[in-house]
């Protein structure tokens, strides 16, 4: 058995060499969830509802000619959808990795809706196209943030809009220790570590910070939480599968299967009050516009 020190110092290592949980992972783990992704949408969609509506009528080009909409890691198309049931005039292009989720717009493409199958970092860098508006469901950490947001201001038209909402630090509390503790006490069946928790904004002040330092101007911005209570750790565990939050997780491990017992002893210990498992989604939202070419609107 790898001794602790020596278990952190492998992981430190792979982290510096970028041996971690990539692309290819989160897209499989999408390919994965694309059938029960619908239950995150189900209780989390209300908080998506309050970036998407904001961000469209803060546009300045509305009433003049269609707003350009570039909907960003659109998943299973919750955002596009919501665009085209407003009735506002679009042209909405929806971009995604996971091909399992883009099947689940099928609708929307009858609906002319330019349904894109590409890591979203490559599009912005291959598009010509200009948009009004950027918006980014629950897709933030995904991504090294200061290459997208510059890659977002290049994008958007002159005074154009991003609305994010996206997990920030705190959501999933005790998820992370419970994985790094799982991983040690089972080195010898990790593949790699994760760093997404780096990548998750902290708190309303924190993104805010990221898109002042990209030149965009806050226009609105908020925070907040979701609580889930299961009555057995496997209904927890499910939930985070199932819906995407722990998307990444499995690819960690070379045999998942073998350490979920591990997993769910520690849920059982962490995570229990009054008989039952809670989960905390804590997140924040913004609308930004985009402030020209001096970082000052226009
Ligand atoms: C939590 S889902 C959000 C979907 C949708 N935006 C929503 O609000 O319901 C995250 C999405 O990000 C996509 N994604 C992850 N990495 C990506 C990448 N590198 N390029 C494009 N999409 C990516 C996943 O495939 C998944 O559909």
């Amino acid at each position: 058995m790898i001794h602790k020190s020596r278990f952190y110092t492998k992981m430190i290592f792979k982290m510096l060499k970028k041996e971690v949980v990539n692309q290819e992972d989160y897209k499989a783990s999408y390919n994965e969830v694309a059938n029960t992704y619908q239950d995150w949408i189900e209780q989390m969609g209300k908080f998506t509802d309050q970036m998407i509506m904001p961000a469209i009528l803060s546009n300045e080009t509305a009433g003049q000619k269609p707003i350009r909409v570039l909907d960003f890691a659109c998943g299973t198309g919750y955002i596009s959808r919501k665009i085209v049931g407003m009735g506002v005039p679009c042209e909405i292009t929806a971009v995604d990795i996971s091909e399992k989720m883009l099947e689940h717009c099928a609708d929307l493409s009858d609906q002319g809706v330019k349904l894109v199958h590409m890591d979203g970092i490559t599009f912005l860098n291959e598009t010509e196209e200009t948009f009004d508006v950027i918006l980014c469901g629950w897709a933030l950490p995904y991504f090294p943030h200061k290459v997208l947001l510059k890659k977002f201001r290049e994008r958007l038209a002159d005074g154009g809009i991003v609305g994010v909402i996206a997990n920030r630090t705190g959501t999933l509390h005790k998820m992370e220790e419970i994985f790094l503790r799982v991983m040690a006490k089972n080195p010898e069946n990790v593949r790699k570590p994760m760093d997404i928790s780096l990548q998750l904004p902290k708190g309303r002040e924190g993104l805010e910070n990221w898109f002042r330092h990209h030149g965009f101007v806050a226009v609105e911005i908020d925070e907040g939480e979701a609580i889930f209570s299961f009555d057995t750790p496997e209904k927890l565990l499910a939930w985070l599968n199932e819906t995407g939050a722990l998307a990444g997780t499995m690819q960690i491990f070379n045999n998942y299967e073998k350490v979920k017992g591990d997993i769910l002893r520690e849920i059982e210990k962490e995570k229990c009050r009054d008989h039952q498992y809670e989960i905390n989604h804590n997140f924040v939202y913004g609308i930004f516009r985009n402030g020209g070419v001096n970082g000052e609107h226009t």
